[in-house]
């Protein structure tokens, strides 16, 4: 693969999210001028690992970290200030400063409300809970859908105006919060308006409309690196509802969530696990509850990176690979953590599904279906040699090759790089 004649890139997860995207976008970034966020908020978390040190990113493109980029928060994100502002702290308390960061003044702003509500709603739900992150996702983009209730990064810059809003909002959410959950402890509008106001001050100079800025980049002759969030299957019209987050996570979000028009992208890189994991609630079919999964939980490091919780662990689930593969228009494919199979006497591949009724199709969008079907597993030899220690692609076992190969061939878009271990440098490119 020639990242050097790269058009406007994307990189997308396939599955459920945490495949390694924060580790690829940082590979890529050095062939790339602009690195941009376009969907989801600090639900994301994104490693990456340089030289042996590490950084966990929620709500900062993981372009911050390489010098000399611009890293731009689009419209499409659900953007926590303050989080966002402890984020750039905690950076530069490691010496990493984030250079030049542009914000979309059309950003939807997360509130400590929605945060709140995030975890009523959920605790109301009792064993129908989506199992979220608790960042407020939801309740923000709902009430970015009902307008109304929504305030915008812009709105900042209107110090009486935002105020005003967020004082009747405040109000709508606390009457809320009462009578349907409740809760008594009401938001304190003056507080939560000073301390936005003064968060503000710090990025005044970073928000911009970045739609006309990627226009005059691209004019410019700029690339830009579009750092998908979440996962394919956790897409709120494409993947496994009502399990999923909020927003477009698939490459088919980029035009929306960024600004840009339908023809921008050139490349797709759909990332994997050579497994499959996910986080919270909702259908799993290929998922191993069992002491392999947790075989690979425990070599993985399978615990989520923005939340702690244990990642559920499964076999590589390749019709549902094969499903995010068609929707996005994925052109290659990196596969993470082959390190993390080695010693498995096999390793399997999910190829299909199957119900009392049938076979199903491939994968579907009806999430009980999904839920009750078994998985068609496809088994193959595993390996002992460390994939660390090959070097290149080429010099891997026979039978890892053998099994990137099967899953090449069942997905349908070629393996360009392989991942050995979490460090930037464990990376193996395969020249095709
Ligand atoms: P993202 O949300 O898609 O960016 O993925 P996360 O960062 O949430 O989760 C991926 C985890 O796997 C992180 O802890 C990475 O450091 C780690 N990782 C990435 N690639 C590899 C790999 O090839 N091998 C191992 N052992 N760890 C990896
Ligand atoms: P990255 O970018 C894994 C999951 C949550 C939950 C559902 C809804 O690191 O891959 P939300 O808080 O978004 O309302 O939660 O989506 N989820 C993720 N799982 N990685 C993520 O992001 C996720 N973002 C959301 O666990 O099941
Ligand atoms: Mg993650």
């Amino acid at each position: 693969m020639d990242f050097k004649t790269l058009g406007h890139t994307c990189v997308v997860g396939l599955h459920w999210g945490d495949e390694g995207k924060g580790k690829i976008v940082d590979l890529l970034t050095e062939h790339f001028d602009v690195v941009v966020r376009y969907n989801g908020g600090g639900n994301a978390g994104h490693t990456v690992q340089i030289a042996g040190e590490k950084f966990a990113l929620h709500l900062l493109p993981v372009g911050v970290l390489s010098p000399g980029k611009t890293a731009v928060i689009g419209p499409g994100v659900a953007l926590d200030l303050l989080r966002m502002l402890e984020e750039i702290d905690a950076l530069a308390a490691r010496g990493v400063t984030v250079g030049d960061l542009k914000i979309s003044d059309r950003a939807n702003l997360v509130m400590p409300y929605h945060k709140k509500q995030d975890l009523l709603f959920e605790a109301a739900l009792g064993a129908g809970k989506i199992g979220t992150t608790a960042r407020g996702i939801g309740p923000c983009y709902a009430d970015k859908m009902l307008r109304a209730t929504a305030l915008r990064v812009g709105d900042l810059l209107r110090p009486e105006l935002f105020r005003e809003r967020l004082t009747r909002i405040v109000e709508l959410k606390n009457r809320t919060f009462a009578a349907l959950y409740g809760d008594h402890r009401p938001e304190d509008a003056e507080a939560i308006a000073d301390e936005c106001l003064a968060a503000v001050e710090c990025v005044r100079g970073n928000i911009c409309d970045t739609t006309r800025f990627f226009y005059e980049a691209m004019q410019a002759g700029k690339r830009l690196l579009f750092e998908g969030a979440n996962g394919t299957l956790l897409d709120v019209d494409h993947g496994t509802f009502p399990y999923v987050t909020s927003s477009t996570t698939s490459a088919i979000g980029v035009p929306a969530g960024a600004g840009v028009p339908a023809s921008t992208l050139k490349t797709c890189v759909g990332v994997v696990k050579a497994y499959t994991t996910r986080v919270g609630a909702g259908p799993f079919p290929s998922e191993l509850d069992n002491e392999i999964g947790q075989y690979i939980r425990d070599r993985g490091h399978e615990y989520g990176t923005t939340t702690g919780r244990p990642r559920r662990c499964g076999w590589f689930d390749a019709a549902a690979a094969q499903y995010s593969v068609r929707l996005s228009g994925i052109t290659h494919m990196a596969v993470m953590h082959l390190d993390t199979l080695t010693g498995l006497e096999r390793v399997g591949i999910c190829t299909g599904y199957t119900t009392p009724a049938g076979p199903l199709p491939g994968f579907v969008s009806d999430s009980t279906l999904l839920a009750e079907a078994q998985p068609i597993i496809e088994f193959m030899p595993g390996w002992k040699d460390d994939p660390r220690g090959a070097g290149s692609f080429e010099k891997l076992s026979r039978p890892a090759r053998d099994y990137l190969a099967r899953i090449e061939a069942l997905v349908g878009v070629p393996i360009c790089i392989v991942s050995v271990g979490p460090d930037r440098a464990q990376t193996l490119i395969r020249s095709i």
